[in-house]
C-alpha cells in the first residue's frame, strides 16, 4: 500500500536507519497501544570485571556483567539510550520481543552501526510479558560479556510466587588469553589445514561419561571456555540468593552463552516448569532442563532448609556454573558438587503444552519455507539451504498469512533456531518460543502469524555459527 519510501531517520549523533517502510512500521507499532514509557541509560565500554576470584578485561554494559536488569510491564514502552564507549560499532538486539522492525537492533540490517562516541535511543512498545533479554547483534560482541536480563512483567500473572531470581547462565571467553574474535579466526582458518591444536577447541566426541552426548549427539560445542558462570561468577564464589526455608522462588533463567547448553539442576529439588521463552505453559515438573542459547525457561522451587546448589552443567564440556540458594542453615555444598537432579528426567519439548491462551489461532499454514541447516566443522561453513549470510535472498512472507518455517538439520551438529519480531508455535504441540533447538537429523517445523511488517533475521544462536552465515532474513512484501 505504502511501498518502500526510502525514508531515512536521524537518531542520536547522525546515525541513521537503514531505509525500510517505515509507514507500515508505524502501523503495526500503533496496533500495539502504548502505555507509559520507562526511561534506561545502557553505557558499552571496555572494563575490568571480577568473575568471582578471576578479574578480567572485557567489554560490558555498565562496567559490569550480566548488564542492569532492565524491567517494564507488558504494553508499557521502553526507552533506552545506548552510549557506545566501545573503539568499535554496536547496537543493541531485544531478544523476545516482537517489536518495531526498526528498533531490533541488527546493525547492518535494521540499523547502522552506532559508530563509537554516538548515542541512539531505542523506543519501542513491547506487546507481550516475559523473561527476555538484550545483547549486541555485532560482530561477536555478545561473548564479551554484553548481555542483560529483560524482563516484562504480567500483571495478569496467575502463577504465583514469593521470591524471584533471575538466572543468566554464560560460558566465559574474553581476557582469559582469547577473546571471541581471536577464537572465530581459529575455527574458521585452523580447520582448513588440519593442524590445529585441538587441545584448543573441544571437538566434542568422548567427554567422561558425560550423559549430554546422547541428547545433543556427537559435538556438543565448538569451543573450550575456562569458565561457565551463573550471573558474571565462576563456580568459586557464587551467586547466592538468601530466602526463607519453604519459600516459592520462581527462577528466570537465560542461557546468554556463545556456543554452550546448559543443563540446569537445583539439588535435592525438583523444578515446576511454567514458562519458555516468555511464554506460559501448561505447569509440568522435571528435575532439570535443557538451554540452548537464547532460550529462556522460568521455573518453580519450593526450597527446603539448608543451601542448594543451582548447577548449570555445560553439555558436552564437562563442567558447571553454579549458584546457591540459601535458607541461612547448614553449610554450603563443594564446589564440584554434582547433583542427582542433572541425571534426573530432563524437560522435553513434547513434555510442554501452551497455557490457555498462548496458542496461535486455529488455522493451516499459507506458506512453507524450507530451510535446511548445513555446513560442518572442517570447512567451518554453517549456512542455511547451503548458502551463508546472504543479507540479500530475502524469503518473502505476505502480511496477514500464516507462515510455517521447516527446519531441517543436514548437519551432525546441533543448533538453537531463533526468529526475530514474532513468537512462531512448535507444529506439534502449539507451544510459543522464540528459540528452538533443532537436533542432528532432526526436522523441526514452527508456525508464526506475519503481523510485524519489516526485515527479520532467522538465524541460528550459536554464535560462531551465525557469524559465518548460518543466518537469514524474512521480508515483508
Ligand atoms: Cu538473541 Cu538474533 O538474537
Ligand atoms: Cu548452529
Amino acid at each position: 500500500a505504502c511501498g518502500n519510501d526510502q525514508k531515512t531517520a536521524q537518531n542520536g549523533g547522525g546515525t541513521t536507519f537503514i531505509s525500510m517502510d517505515s509507514h507500515r512500521i508505524d502501523e503495526a507499532e500503533a496496533v500495539r497501544e502504548p502505555g507509559t514509557v520507562r526511561e534506561f541509560e545502557l553505557t558499552a565500554a571496555p572494563a575490568t570485571v571480577d568473575l568471582g576470584g578471576t578479574e578480567v578485561d572485557t567489554w560490558a554494559y555498565d562496567g559490569r556483567v550480566h548488564g542492569p536488569e532492565l524491567r517494564i510491564k507488558k504494553g508499557e514502552r521502553l526507552k533506552a539510550t545506548l552510549s557506545n564507549d566501545l573503539d568499535e560499532g554496536t547496537g543493541i538486539h531485544w531478544h523476545g520481543i516482537a517489536l518495531r522492525c526498526d528498533m531490533d537492533g541488527v546493525t547492518g540490517v535494521t540499523q547502522k552501526e552506532i559508530a563509537p562516541g554516538e548515542t541512539f535511543t531505542y523506543e519501542f512498545t513491547a506487546p507481550h510479558p516475559g523473561t527476555h533479554w538484550y545483547h549486541p547483534h555485532t560482530g561477536y560482541q555478545l561473548d564479551r560479556g554484553l548481555y542483560g536480563p529483560l524482563i516484562v512483567e504480567d500483571p495478569d500473572e496467575e502463577v504465583t510466587w514469593d521470591e524471584e531470581w533471575v538466572l543468566l547462565l554464560d560460558d566465559w571467553l574474553d581476557g582469559t588469553g582469547t577473546t571471541p574474535d581471536e577464537t572465530a579466526a581459529k575455527l574458521r582458518d585452523g580447520m582448513d589445514h588440519g593442524d590445529m591444536g585441538h587441545g584448543d577447541m573441544d571437538m566434542g566426541g568422548s567427554e567422561e561419561g558425560d550423559p549430554s552426548q546422547s541428547v545433543l549427539g556427537e559435538d556438543a560445542g565448538d569451543v573450550e571456555y575456562p569458565h561457565f558462570l551463573i550471573n558474571g561468577r565462576t563456580s568459586a564464589d557464587p551467586d547466592r540468593l538468601e530466602l526463607r526455608p519453604g519459600s516459592r522462588v520462581r527462577l528466570r533463567v537465560i542461557n546468554a552463552g556463545g556456543d554452550t547448553a546448559f543443563r540446569l539442576a537445583v539439588g535435592g529439588h525438583r523444578l515446576t516448569v511454567t514458562h519458555t521463552d516468555g511464554f506460559a505453559v501448561e505447569p509440568v515438573e522435571v528435575d532439570s532442563i535443557l538451554l540452548g542459547m537464547g532460550e529462556r525457561y522460568d521455573a518453580i522451587v519450593e526450597v527446603g532448609e539448608g543451601v542448594f546448589p543451582v548447577v548449570a552443567h555445560a553439555e558436552g564440556k564437562g563442567a558447571m556454573g553454579r549458584a546457591l540458594l540459601d535458607t541461612g542453615s547448614g553449610s554450603d555444598p563443594a564446589a564440584d558438587e554434582r547433583p542427582a537432579e542433572l541425571d534426573g528426567k530432563l524437560l522435553a519439548y513434547a513434555d510442554l503444552s501452551p497455557a490457555e491462551g498462548t496458542e496461535l489461532e486455529p488455522g493451516e499454514p499459507d506458506r512453507t519455507i524450507d530451510f535446511a541447516l548445513t555446513g560442518g566443522m572442517m570447512d567451518y561453513d554453517w549456512g542455511i539451504n547451503g548458502r551463508q549470510g546472504d543479507h540479500e535472498g530475502m524469503y518473502p512472507v505476505e502480511e496477514g498469512e500464516r507462515v510455517r518455517l521447516r527446519f531441517r538439520n543436514e548437519t551432525i551438529m546441533w543448533h538453537p533456531m531463533h526468529l526475530h519480531g514474532h513468537t512462531f508455535a512448535l507444529a506439534d504441540s502449539g507451544v510459543r518460543k522464540d528459540t528452538a533447538v533443532v537436533l542432528p537429523g532432526e526436522t523441526v517445523e514452527v508456525d508464526f502469524t506475519a503481523d510485524n511488517p519489516g526485515r527479520w533475521m532467522v538465524h541460528c544462536h550459536n554464535l560462531y555459527h551465525n557469524e559465518v552465515g548460518m543466518m537469514t532474513l524474512l521480508g515483508y512484501l
